[in-house]
């Protein structure tokens, strides 16, 4: 039930949003409203709809975004399509983050580097990919006054999205970083990439059940793994209280759950916790900044994050 002289918002996402939604101007389709969307498999749930178009009604965009469910081995296809019909930016996610690069006319150095993009931006000669994924953690943690440089970092995982995570790590000039993974030889893959891009010895493989090894201290511990993820919402890769107590600061990657097992953990022992939803936030932001050429502010980030936030039924 929407109160009286409230309006309900239009990104369907159900919840009462007064403010917002007066700001906010209809995108009424027309011969030049301009198009976004997102190329993965599946795309069903993503909540990219909701980013994006909020922003094109706060900043009086003629602009629509649409998810586009791209079948295995179509990507090419997908890219040339979206080309010719001009489609102005498109995000790319699972499974098709390294797959698309073969399609694109550029790759933006950061994306090239890790590997991965998830943002096309449409030039004269075809789409030029950028990897948003990695500025959208580091802005996410900003905003929540996280530091990188010069910290020591445990980072869980060593599959693509905690491979990007160290790549980032060592951009921002973070001292060490122990890679902690099931699978050594994928941690040992990465820090070597990585540490000879660098010149630097920053990320310190170490097999999962050796956490005992790192050094004592306290540090940020970014959870980059795929376990947590719901609907298996109790499982976590660490359990050992002792490797909590190390914990001053943990960010997982994972917003579905709201609070992973893992975040439960760090808070219960005195840490503080953060989700991956702020950084699904700013890689979108940074994209739409990068298809419209502008700057969104503080506060229109803070409005699409609580249209985010409502999908989970958190206020
Ligand atoms: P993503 O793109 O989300 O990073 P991924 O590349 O498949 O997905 O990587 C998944 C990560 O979760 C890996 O670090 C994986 O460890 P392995 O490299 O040993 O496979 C980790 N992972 C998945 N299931 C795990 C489990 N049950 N225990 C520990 N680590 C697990």
């Amino acid at each position: 039930m929407i109160p009286n002289g409230r309006k309900q918002c239009r990104s369907r996402c159900q919840v009462e949003c007064a403010d917002s939604a007066e700001m906010e101007k209809m995108v009424e389709i027309n011969g030049k409203t301009r198009v976004c969307g997102l190329i993965g498999y599946p795309v069903e749930h993503t909540l990219s709809p909701v980013i994006h178009n909020t922003l094109a009604g706060l900043l009086g965009h003629d602009l629509v975004y649409v998810p586009f469910p791209a079948r295995p081995g179509s990507v090419k296809d997908a890219v040339r399509g979206a080309d010719a019909l001009q489609i102005l930016g498109l995000n790319v996610t699972v499974p098709y983050k390294s797959e698309v690069m073969d399609s694109l006319q550029e790759i933006d150095t950061l994306a090239g580097n890790i590997g991965a993009v998830n943002t096309l931006v449409r030039t004269e000669g075809g789409y030029k990919g950028y990897n948003t994924d990695m500025e959208g953690l580091y802005r996410a943690m900003q905003s929540e006054d996280i530091k990188i440089e010069k910290e020591r970092i445990i980072l869980l995982g060593a599959g693509g999205a905690a491979r990007a995570v160290a790549h980032l790590c060592a951009l921002k000039g973070a001292d060490t970083v122990y890679m902690l993974n099931r699978t050594l030889d994928k941690a040992e893959q990465v820090a070597d990439e990585v540490n000879r891009m660098t010149g630097r010895n920053v990320i310190c493989p170490i097999l999962l059940q050796e956490y005992h090894r790192i050094p004592e201290g306290r540090y940020l511990a970014v959870q980059g793994t795929s376990v947590g993820l719901a609907p298996h919402d109790d499982m976590v890769v660490i359990s050992d209280p002792a490797f909590y107590k190390r914990v001053h600061t943990g960010f997982d990657l994972i917003y579905n759950p709201w609070e992973t097992r893992f975040m439960q953990l760090v808070k219960a022992h005195g840490g503080r916790a953060y989700n991956g939803l702020k950084m699904l936030l700013y890689q979108g932001i940074i994209a739409y900044e990068l298809w419209n050429d502008v700057q969104v502010t503080k506060k229109d980030a803070q409005v699409v994050y609580e249209r985010l936030k409502a999908h989970f039924g958190v206020s």
